[in-house]
């Protein structure tokens, strides 16, 4: 491949890398057995870790150093004017220097963000009651950024609340589709689009009942051809692998699913 010399891209400084990230409310203990409360978006969760990003100095990470737990909690996108409230605000006292100014003293970050305390099944701090999935987590590792300025918690998540509404019935999965987290991307806040594409993964992706009465009834298929409008399956025989018929799909799903099994069948 040649290489790309292109006026496609440029060079830019961009102030912050917030690519677009769920904002969460991490509670810790403070020293008098009170919950602070602190805004942040920095994050990644894989299986039952997760890991957060928490400024040096600052009151949650001074609290996760003393007291191993926190719970994390992921608002709705609607649910963005609360989070905006603590936005001013640091439970640190006297405040640091860095946020002198910008920030007050505020000891309560639940009344001063209109929302409501919910004890915790697990750990020794308070859950956002208002949140729709809330973390319990203790706390494996506080470490310091190799720059410095930030502490990197790895906490292990030890129980899961989810709002009903946002679950699954009779399952144990979220409904991506009823969940709309608040997205912060570039110091603005966003709710999600739609649904764009699945993977081979995705637990509700359905075969489109044509395929699937096709296989069914004992006969093979493969995929033609599939771009943004439309795909084509050709029904084979089982035996012989003829053709029997050429399918023509432009459901979005029926897309969807055309296009995963094509990644599926390419890496063969
Ligand atoms: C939308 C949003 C996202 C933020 N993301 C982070 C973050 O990822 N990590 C962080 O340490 N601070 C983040 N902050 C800033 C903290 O909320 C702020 O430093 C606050 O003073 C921390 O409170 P505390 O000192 O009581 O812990 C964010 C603030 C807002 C409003």
């Amino acid at each position: 491949m040649s290489e790309d010399r292109s006026d496609t891209h440029r060079v830019i400084e961009p102030s912050v890398l917030y690519l677009g990230t769920p904002v969460y409310l991490v509670a810790t203990r403070n020293p008098d057995g009170s919950t602070n409360l602190a805004p942040a978006s920095s994050h990644f969760a894989l299986g039952r870790t997760i890991v957060l990003g928490l400024e040096e100095g600052g009151r949650s990470l001074d609290n996760v150093r003393r007291h191993p737990e926190l719970t994390v909690n992921f608002p709705a996108s609607h649910q963005w004017r609360h989070v905006e409230r603590l936005a001013g605000v640091t439970g640190s006292d006297p405040v640091p220097e860095e946020k002198a100014g910008a920030y007050a003293f505020e000891p309560r970050k639940f009344e001063r963000a209109g929302l409501t305390p919910a004890a915790s099944d697990l750990v020794q701090v308070s859950r956002v009651a208002e949140a729709p999935i809330q973390l319990e987590a203790r706390v494996r590792t506080a470490s310091t950024s190799g720059s410095g300025e930030f502490g990197i918690v790895e906490a292990e998540v030890v129980r899961v609340h989810a709002e009903r509404g946002i679950t699954v019935d009779g399952t144990e999965h979220i409904d991506p589709e009823a969940w709309h987290p608040l997205i912060y991307a570039y110091r603005h806040f966003y709710d999600r689009g739609a649904e764009v594409g699945w993977t081979r993964k995705t637990p509700f992706a359905v075969t489109p009942p044509a395929v699937e009465r096709w296989e069914t009834a004992g006969g093979t298929w493969r995929i033609a051809g599939v771009d943004d409008d439309s795909a084509t399956v050709e029904l084979l025989r089982c035996d012989g692998g003829e053709l029997v018929e050429t399918l023509t799909l432009q459901d979005p799903r029926a897309l969807r699913w055309a296009a995963v099994q094509r990644a599926i069948l390419d890496a063969r």
